[in-house]
């Protein structure tokens, strides 16, 4: 389910801080310090951020809270500053705990207060139910714009191109994911409503190619019925793999995002993705975790097909 979290009002946030008692920031002591613009056109990508509670919480030698951690930090780096970030699935730890979804909250926390919006695509680690409890603004919005489906689905409009944000999760702790029926005749629909910009749709699972990947999307080849006649629809990104790839189905391109958590395979980088976007092309940065990874800085463009 795409969860959209909003910008946090940096005025109304620091009054309730300090109504509260519980801060100690007086405005004359705030840094005057200029905020970078945000570039409606930069997106940062995430994906498999698995975040546990405890905060220090371990798994495959990697505590991904501080992996998190400095991607939000190298985020708030970048000057122009993103028009969102897409968190592409896999947010808790394994299970989905309540508790993943709280310290979710607070590591993501300094972006929403800095004004940049995140918004959420569910893996099959996550909880829906625990996910919005946790967050009671994204549960405002879902009772208002429920999933038809049981799923929960939504388009971002840019200048240059509408992200389709899918949900891909069949059910907690089952690994293999399913758009399903009726996402997909939401998803065929809300394309031809607009076949002039480009299309980037999103969501957890990999396509299962030619059956090869069986732990991927079970209705990949519904998924690709649907993408590949509709030429708006230019790019499929995907996370699940904890890999960074760009492949292609004919002239789909087909963009796996990297894991902030742990790696199945060591070569691979940990880190996030930004996507520069322009009218028929955008320019994807790989920012590894690790600045000594090969790979860290690989920029690719991909043109749209026509
Ligand atoms: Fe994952």
């Amino acid at each position: 389910m795409p969860i959209h979290l909003p910008p946090i009002d940096r005025r109304r946030f620091l009054a309730g801080t300090l109504a509260a008692g519980t801060g100690l920031l007086l405005p004359r002591q705030l840094p005057a310090q200029e905020e970078p613009p945000i570039d409606p056109n930069l997106w940062v990508l995430l994906a498999d951020i698995h975040i546990g509670h405890p905060h220090d919480k371990k798994r495959r030698g990697v505590r991904p809270a501080e992996k998190l951690e400095q991607a939000v930090r190298e985020i708030l780096a970048l000057s122009p500053r993103p028009a969102g970030v897409i968190v592409a699935g896999d947010c808790a730890f394994l299970h989905g705990e309540s508790g993943d979804y709280v310290m979710i909250g607070k590591l993501i926390g300094p972006l929403r207060r800095a004004g940049v919006p995140i918004h959420f695509a569910l893996g099959n680690h996550d909880n829906r139910e625990r996910f919005l409890a946790a967050f009671p603004e994204a549960k405002k919005q879902a009772a208002i714009d429920p999933g038809k489906f049981g799923k929960y689905v939504s388009v971002l409009e840019t200048p240059h191109a509408n992200w389709f944000l899918l949900d891909s999760l069949e059910k907690t702790d089952f690994t293999p994911g399913l758009m399903g029926e009726a996402q997909l005749a939401w998803l065929a629909k809300a394309l031809d409503a607009r076949p002039d910009k480009p299309a980037l749709v999103l969501a957890h699972h990999n396509p299962n190619i030619k059956g090869k990947f069986p732990a991927g999307l079970k209705d990949t080849e519904a998924l690709l019925k649907v993408l590949m006649p509709r030429k708006q629809a230019k790019a499929y990104f995907y996370g699940h793999t904890h890999c960074w790839n760009i492949g292609r189905r004919t002239d789909l391109h087909l963009v796996n995002i990297p894991a902030t958590a742990w790696l199945f395979n060591k070569s691979q980088p940990r880190g996030f993705i930004t996507v520069q976007l322009r009218s028929d092309v955008a320019t994807f940065e790989l920012h590894a975790l690790d600045r000594k990874h090969a790979k860290h800085g690989e920029k690719i463009d991909l043109k749209w097909r026509t």
